[in-house]
């Protein structure tokens, strides 16, 4: 099962360089209740941006799959991957994948996701990061939580 996780603005925006646009501490503690532990799969730029808030401490997750195109790139305790496309094609499908950013990952992988658990914050933000456009009639919402400053959902592809 290939789940993905993000939080977007009402321009589909994810992104400010290697930033989140917003600190919505209500979402960082869903995305942390949701990811904590799991197998997860990012690109290294989101890999180096998390790092930088983590610092020595270990990032809170049970497996860290990340993405790269620069074969010579090797991060201790993380599994590389050089080739994401095959890596989600050839995913053993007992094993239950988060994918956790960023934009070209989320790009990358939509094709391929069953579950995505969205987060819409509300409003609209300065950023340079997008997720694509979604085709929301090849998934059913399964699952709505609306709040003051984001709606929480769960869409399962059809
Ligand atoms: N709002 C949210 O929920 C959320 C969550 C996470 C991240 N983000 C945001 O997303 C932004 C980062 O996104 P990003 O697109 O810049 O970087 P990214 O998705 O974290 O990483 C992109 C990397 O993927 C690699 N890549 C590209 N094609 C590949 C392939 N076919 N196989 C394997 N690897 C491949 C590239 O590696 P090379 O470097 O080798 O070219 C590229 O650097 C930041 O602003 C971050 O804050 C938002």
């Amino acid at each position: 099962m290939i789940n993905m996780i993000w939080a977007m603005d009402e321009n589909n925006l994810v992104g400010i360089g290697d930033r989140i646009p917003w600190h919505i501490k209500e979402d960082l503690l869903y995305y942390k209740s949701k990811t904590k532990g799991q197998i997860v799969l990012m690109g290294d730029t989101t890999y180096y941006s998390l790092k930088g808030y983590y610092k020595e401490k270990p990032l809170p997750y049970g497996k860290i799959y990340v993405a790269t195109i620069d074969k010579n790139l090797v991060i201790e305790g993380c599994h590389m991957v050089y080739d994401i496309i095959s890596f989600l094609n050839d995913l053993d499908k007992d094993i239950d994948l988060w994918v956790v950013g960023g934009a070209t990952i989320y790009k990358l992988s939509l094709p391929y996701a069953n579950r995505l658990y969205i987060s819409f914050v509300k409003g609209k933000y300065e950023g340079d990061r997008y997720f694509p456009k979604i085709d929301y009639s090849n998934y059913n919402l399964i699952w709505e939580n609306d709040t003051d400053k984001v709606r929480y959902t769960l869409f399962e592809r059809k």
